[in-house]
């Protein structure tokens, strides 16, 4: 049996509450975004991952994506090597290109984005709402 599937349902009670009003986004605010970047092995995973835990401790709502195509961020998440395993990365044909009215093609999403996250979200120990953007299946020469 795999990890739950789903947007995490956060607890009160034990993720404590949404304490908002220190600038940070919450229930109160909008959303933001947090990317993580640097040179390999500097440690983005270990404080991707830190830093999804601790604020999802406080009552917010997370949604980690892991765009690596050799993801690891589940493990730093708190799920164990074969959950991990487990977790069904977004399908290449998410993005669909449309002709607008106007004659100018633009790519969008097949799928609002919040049946996306319920679709693909993996909860994990601490409520956090993990993604994988994909994941190489099989080594290949050159
Ligand atoms: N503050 C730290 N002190 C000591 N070791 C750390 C620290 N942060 C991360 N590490 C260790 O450094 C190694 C690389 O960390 P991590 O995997 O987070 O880096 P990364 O930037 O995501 O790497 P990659 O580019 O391969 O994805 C890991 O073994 C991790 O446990
Ligand atoms: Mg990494």
């Amino acid at each position: 049996m795999g990890p739950p599937k789903g947007i995490c349902l956060r607890d009160p009670a034990v993720h404590g509450r949404d304490v908002g009003g220190d600038g940070m986004a919450g229930d109160r605010g909008g959303a933001r975004r947090v990317a993580i970047c640097g040179k390999g092995g500097s440690g983005k995973t270990t404080i991707a991952g830190t830093l999804a835990r601790v604020l999802a401790r406080t009552g917010r709502s997370v949604v980690a994506i892991d765009g690596d195509s050799n993801p690891n961020l589940a493990l730093t998440l708190g799920l164990s090597p074969a959950e991990a395993e487990r977790i069904v990365p977004l399908p290449r044909d998410l993005l669909v290109e449309r002709v607008e009215p106007s004659g100018e093609r633009a790519t969008v999403l097949r799928e609002p984005p919040d049946r996306i996250v319920q679709t693909y979200g993996v909860c994990t120990p601490d409520n956090v709402t993990l993604i994988l953007m994909g994941r190489v299946d099989h080594a290949g020469a050159g």
